[in-house]
């Protein structure tokens, strides 16, 4: 009998219908299309407008994986709501999800990983399935990164754009999780984060006034160590199971940047038509960028039984890691 991993059966994606071009943050701030398409890669990313919550985004995509996956709300065991833009601080997004899915039988939480999240709560899934305390695990990774970016600030402000992602997970036989690994670097806590709203600086006058309340970040020193760390993370889950990067059907990394990815490709020796890439029309996702790359995948008919696809992802903490699937 083939041996049961946790596999994805049934995954969604929600992206919402407002377009933010490059030539509309042009009008914002002192950019220009043409530097954020060559620096970035990035041309268009989707802006969720008012009435659209971290939790409202995530009840779609959750809806479409439940559909794929044939099951009721009630049959889920476990919902792993990954992000860092909660609706609230607390409670958990994931008892949002609960309730306005129905998913009355789960317990939940959320998972604070950034823009490595879905690899940190697709890891987490796999524990609670192969302890057996878990059947059917609901991972969403959603980001509502517009609500806390600055708008003046034109060295963050072109690279994020709002989606979920959501996947269903359980045990299947011959397919699923072969390897991951996860890391955490905290001595580069504050190359990505959020100055204020927590127990350091509790928001006021003053951090408004000082636009606290806004992401930072060095993104040239977060791109120095994305590809040496995700090249790593990657050469590391092949070395789990034996296999070599021209073994890997698809790399689906996280969508930060296309010279992060171009760079990830050359470290790897990787192949151009092996890399998945999406960042053009969505913008960096954060927690929702690989799930979301995965179901355009499906749509794109791209993804066959059996093939074996690579997932690498890196974001605040420094948090990041890397997956290895047959699908
Ligand atoms: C943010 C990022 C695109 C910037 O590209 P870069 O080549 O590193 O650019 P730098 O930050 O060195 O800035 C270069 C110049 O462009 C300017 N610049 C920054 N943003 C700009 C914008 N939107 N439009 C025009 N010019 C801009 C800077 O002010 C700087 O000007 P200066 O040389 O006169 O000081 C790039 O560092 C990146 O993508 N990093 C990874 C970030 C990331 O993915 N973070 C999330 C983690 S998943």
């Amino acid at each position: 009998m083939a041996e049961r991993r946790t596999a994805i059966v049934g995954i969604g994606a929600y992206l919402p219908p407002k377009v933010l071009t490059n030539f509309d943050l042009e009008k914002m701030v002192d950019t220009s299309d043409e530097w954020i398409r060559t620096r970035t890669g990035i041309r268009e990313r989707r802006i969720a407008p008012e009435g659209i919550y971290t939790s409202t985004m995530s009840v779609e995509a959750s809806r479409q994986a439940l559909q794929m996956a044939g099951l009721r709300p009630e049959q889920i065991d476990l919902i792993v709501c990954c992000t860092v833009t909660p609706d609230y601080p607390f409670p958990a997004t994931a008892a949002l999800i609960q309730k306005d899915l129905g998913a009355w039988n789960a317990f939940g939480f959320d998972v604070q990983a950034a823009c490595a999240g879905f690899l940190y709560g697709l890891t987490m899934a796999d524990q609670f399935i192969r302890t057996g305390s878990a059947r059917y695990v609901l991972i969403v990774g959603v980001e509502m990164l517009s609500r806390v970016t600055d708008w003046q600030d034109r060295s963050t402000c072109v690279l994020f754009g709002d989606a979920a992602g959501a996947a269903v997970v359980t045990a299947a036989e011959g397919r699923g999780l072969l390897s991951s690994r996860l890391y955490l670097d905290g001595s580069l806590w504050d190359l990505i984060y959020l100055p204020a709203g927590g127990t350091r600086l509790p928001a006021s006058e003053k951090t408004v006034q000082e636009r606290l309340h806004f992401l930072r970040m060095r993104g040239n020193e977060v791109f120095r160590v994305a590809v040496r760390y995700m090249g790593r993370a990657v050469r590391e889950v092949l070395e789990d199971v034996g296999l070599t990067a021209d073994q890997v059907d698809w790399l689906v990394p996280h969508q930060a940047n296309h010279r992060i990815t171009q760079a990830l490709i050359d470290y790897l020796g990787l192949s151009a038509e092996k890399v998945y890439a999406n960042i053009e029309y969505t913008g960096n996702t954060s927690a929702a960028s690989i799930p979301v790359a995965l179901v355009e995948m499906l749509e794109k008919d791209l993804l066959r039984p059996g093939q074996v696809i690579g997932l690498t992802a890196l974001g605040a903490g420094i948090a990041y890691g890397a997956a290895l699937l047959r699908w």
